[in-house]
């Protein structure tokens, strides 16, 4: 079945030049693109985006650095496309969850700098996508 997922390259990913690399592996996964921009990230847009960790220690650190600068925001289409860039990504600890062959298997060390975000389940997807492309 086909669904959409939102996709942020945080803006370590931006920084690094590794836009085009997690792209490529979007599209070689036989994923497709349906939205893309890049774009800095308003503090109250932030929040929004991740209410679901507001009472984590971390919620502070997050704001931060989503909002330190650029993203690369994207509307991702597929066959369970929710759950295949979860696979690409790998798991949200780059060393211990995420495999290598994975983007942050492959390319990152810390939790917090973990170059990718990706909606975790249908109903995170629609309210993630309505936050970040409300005219989809
Ligand atoms: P993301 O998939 O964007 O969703 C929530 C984010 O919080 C997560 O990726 C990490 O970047 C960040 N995060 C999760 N756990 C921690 C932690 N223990 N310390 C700092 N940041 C964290």
């Amino acid at each position: 079945m086909s669904e959409r997922t939102l996709v942020l390259v945080k803006p370590d990913g931006v920084e690094r030049g590794l836009v085009g690399e997690v792209i490529s592996r979007i599209e070689k996964k036989g994923l497709k693109l349906v939205a893309l921009e890049m774009r800095n990230v308003a503090r109250a847009v932030a929040e929004e985006h991740y209410a679901e960790h507001k009472e984590k220690p971390f919620f502070g650190e997050l704001l931060e650095f989503i909002t330190s600068g650029q993203v690369v925001a994207m509307a991702v289409e597929g066959t369970r496309a929710i759950a295949a860039f979860r696979q690409l990504a790998g798991g949200t600890d780059p060393v211990e969850k995420a495999t290598p062959g994975t983007i942050r298997g492959d390319y990152c060390l810390e939790t917090q700098y973990n170059l990718v975000h990706g909606s975790d389940s249908p109903e995170s997807a629609e309210r993630e996508l309505k936050i970040w492309f409300p005219e989809l």
